[in-house]
């Protein structure tokens, strides 16, 4: 489906109700209240779709100051993010292009969300491994300040080493998972070689004793996953210092569509794909791949500020202007 536009006309806006009515919460802000039109105490995205074969209904409401309801076929969930694992949805926004240009910790938080959505049960151990990051370093500036002993630190290292274990293993399962997509994605989108790995080492006791001082010192924990990155390149280029505009966002869509085929694997039917602003930048022979990569997998909407930047005619076409969606 392409959903085209004016600038400022709503089409994003659109975009982000579908993205908030099948996962729980906006791919733009954790800030609920700013999803409800200004000047309004509440708003309601009601969804009515097709999970594979079966018809499914999704509803979640938004009230100031009463927080956020979710409910599947009519019957309420304990928290509107539980949608994540009922309807799986990928979004590119332009944001995300700070995936590949960004820092580490940009590509770290990414790869997480993917470990959610491609290894659920092993995501409240990236919670915990923070935790224990977080209770470490307290308890070395409390040490390197003579309120504690040093024993008090030995527990948490070695909490850091197992869940940092886990953690590493998990991510090098996903980066594994993903790249032979990731490849022959980006490779038809004219991004030959493409590759990514993970650039980190799993942490052990004896390597966090080993740095103890330093640590005390810095009062911070200098070793382990919360410092590791995915390095993403295209032959000897590493995309993020050397990557064009339009080859980074090809990377970023290379990520997502792997991401969508596991998910299409795995769970039998495809994710629903939101590509907001996806086709600028890119040159008319890389639309064509694109647009027909995606007319092949589930349902897609790409958002456009004109009809004719998608470069064949989609199922179904609509014309939003303020405040108003009508078909073409
Ligand atoms: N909570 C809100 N209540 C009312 N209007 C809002 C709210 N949040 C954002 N807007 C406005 O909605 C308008 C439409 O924004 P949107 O980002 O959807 O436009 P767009 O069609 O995607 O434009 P572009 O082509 O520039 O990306 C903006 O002018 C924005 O200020
Ligand atoms: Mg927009």
């Amino acid at each position: 489906m392409l959903v085209v536009g004016p600038n400022g006309a709503g089409k994003t806006n659109l975009l982000e109700s579908l993205h908030v009515g099948t996962q729980g919460f906006s791919p733009r802000t954790r800030a609920d209240a700013q999803l409800v039109r200004f000047g309004e105490r509440a708003g309601r995205i009601g969804l009515g779709g097709k999970r594979g074969e079966r018809a499914v209904e999704l509803e979640v409401t938004i009230e100031l100051g009463e927080g956020k309801r979710a409910k599947l076929n009519g019957a309420s969930l304990r928290a509107a993010e539980q949608l994540r694992s009922e309807v799986a949805t990928l979004v590119f926004t332009p944001d995300r292009l700070a995936v590949v240009k960004g820092g580490p910790a940009v590509r770290r938080a990414y790869f997480d969300r993917v470990i959610g959505r491609l290894l659920p049960a092993r995501a409240p151990m990236i919670i915990e491994y923070g935790a224990a990051i977080a209770q470490r370093n307290a308890a070395l500036r409390r040490a390197s300040g003579g309120y504690s002993s040093r024993d008090a630190i030995g527990p948490w290292t070695e909490q850091v080493a197992a869940l940092g274990q886990q953690l590493v293993e998990a991510r090098t399962e996903v980066v594994a998972a993903l790249a032979p997509g990731f490849a022959a994605r980006a490779d038809e989108l004219g991004l030959p070689a493409a590759r990514m790995s993970y650039d980190g080492e799993p942490p052990t006791a004896e390597a966090l004793e080993a740095r103890l001082e330093r640590d005390l010192e810095r009062g911070a924990t200098g070793l382990g996953p919360h410092l590791d990155d995915v390095v993403l390149t295209s032959g000897a280029r590493d995309l993020r210092s050397f990557g064009s505009q339009g080859e980074q966002r090809l990377t970023v869509l290379a990520l997502l569509l792997a991401e969508a085929e596991l998910i299409a694997e795995r769970r039998g039917f495809a994710p629903l794909l939101l590509l907001d602003d996806v086709l600028s930048e890119l040159d008319p022979d890389r639309r064509r791949v694109l647009a027909t990569r995606v007319l092949e997998g589930g349902q897609t909407l790409i958002t456009a500020t004109q009809a004719s930047s998608l470069p064949m005619r989609p199922a179904q076409l609509l014309e939003v202007s303020p405040g108003l969606v009508r078909a073409a």
